[in-house]
């Protein structure tokens, strides 16, 4: 029988002792092979520069400028990292290219134990808005994911994603996408994109739209706009999740109502740091908000811009605040209970989670 805990190499000793090589080693290691679920990750970027350099040479695309010296994403800031995303998003320019973007980011991230994944999908990269386009991109995605799924044992699903800077128009195509093919695959619609622009409920249209497809709802607040973002989030988009959501720190009286209401945060601690939000991750207020009875979530958002991965932001957290494999499952547990996915599948998510 499969013992029902992830091995633990630091169970029993001093948790304020430094950890010598081997065994920080060995925890690495276990905290890599751990059961993991992940529920913010960007499907373009979760892209390796390696596959975006690929199909450019092969489609002729000029990317000069989006790389740094070491073949790496070069970005200054976030405005910049949009341009630099949109960029590299050009490459990818038929439903194939999604077919091979998912099943390079899916092995990816079951390297680092992924076993779910929910991915923001956007229309607007894939097939322009066009409800038909959508469709084939779309099949090619989920054909990859079944490819995946019985290769690495990793499971995915979509939520689509409306791009906030490209304004509420677009923002209802997006949405009628998501109308169109919600179901097993397609579970929840967000929005992602420059949150300095316009409000949260510019965009209600859209998210009315998507609810009454019964999808579930996120969008990114938090980030880069402060507390008012995240309340007109709460108020106008009626989400139950929110990407990032950390600025909430900035005001207690509204970290007190996101725990109230049981709002999840989707919190990208490394990609947050790498964005300039913080200076590092002992600044993070990942742990004062989950102090302060949060339900927080940890993801990756676009890994291979903020040089990161699940293993990666364990560790991180392990060093800067002493979380260990039983704070790591805890949050595996609550990411799998805020997943929108369907109820058969939490429960074999849950029953993994505990016997691997
Ligand atoms: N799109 C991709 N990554 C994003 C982020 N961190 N914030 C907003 N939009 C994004
Ligand atoms: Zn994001």
């Amino acid at each position: 029988m499969s013992d029902p805990k992830p091995f633990d190499p630091l169970a029993g000793r001093d948790p304020a002792a430094p950890l010598d090589e081997e065994a920080q080693y060995l925890f690495e290691d276990a905290v890599r092979r751990m059961p993991k679920c992940e529920l913010h990750l960007h499907h373009e970027g979760a892209a390796p520069p390696d596959f975006i350099r690929q199909l450019a040479s092969e489609k002729s695309v000029n990317l000069s400028g989006i790389f740094d010296r070491d073949g790496g994403y070069a970005y200054a800031d976030f405005p910049d990292f949009l341009r630099v995303y949109e960029a590299a998003t050009q490459v990818l320019k038929t439903p194939e290219d999604y077919h091979r973007l998912t099943l390079a980011v899916l092995e990816q991230s079951a390297e680092h134990g992924v076993i779910y994944c929910e991915s923001f999908l956007s229309p607007d990269f894939c097939g322009g808005g066009d409800v038909s386009a959508w469709r084939e991109y779309l099949a090619a995605i989920e054909d990859a994911a079944g490819i995946a799924e019985r290769a690495h044992g990793i499971t995915l699903r979509g939520i689509v994603t409306a791009v906030r800077h490209f304004g509420p128009e677009t923002a209802k195509r997006s949405a009628l996408c998501a109308a169109e093919t919600a179901g097993e695959f397609i579970t929840g619609f967000g929005m992602g994109g420059d949150e300095t622009m316009g409000h949260q409920g510019d965009f209600a249209y859209a998210f009315d739209m998507a609810r009454e497809a019964h999808l579930k709802l996120t969008t990114h607040a938090g980030e880069f706009g402060g507390p008012e973002s995240i309340r007109e989030a709460i108020r106008d988009l009626r989400v139950v999740r929110i990407g990032h959501g950390v600025r909430a720190i900035e005001d207690m009286a509204l970290v007190e109502e996101i725990a109230a209401r049981g709002i999840v945060l989707e919190v990208c601690p490394g990609s947050n740091v790498a964005l300039g939000l913080y200076p590092d991750i002992a600044a993070h207020p990942i742990k004062r908000l989950q102090e302060a009875g949060v339900n927080v979530t940890v993801s990756t958002d676009d890994p291979p811009f903020f040089h990161t991965d699940m293993t990666g932001e364990f560790v991180q957290l392990n060093k800067s605040f002493g979380w260990g494999i039983p704070e790591f499952c805890a949050l595996g547990h609550s990411a799998i209970a805020a997943a929108f996915c369907s109820e058969p599948l939490r429960a074999r998510l849950k029953k993994q989670m505990e016997t691997n």
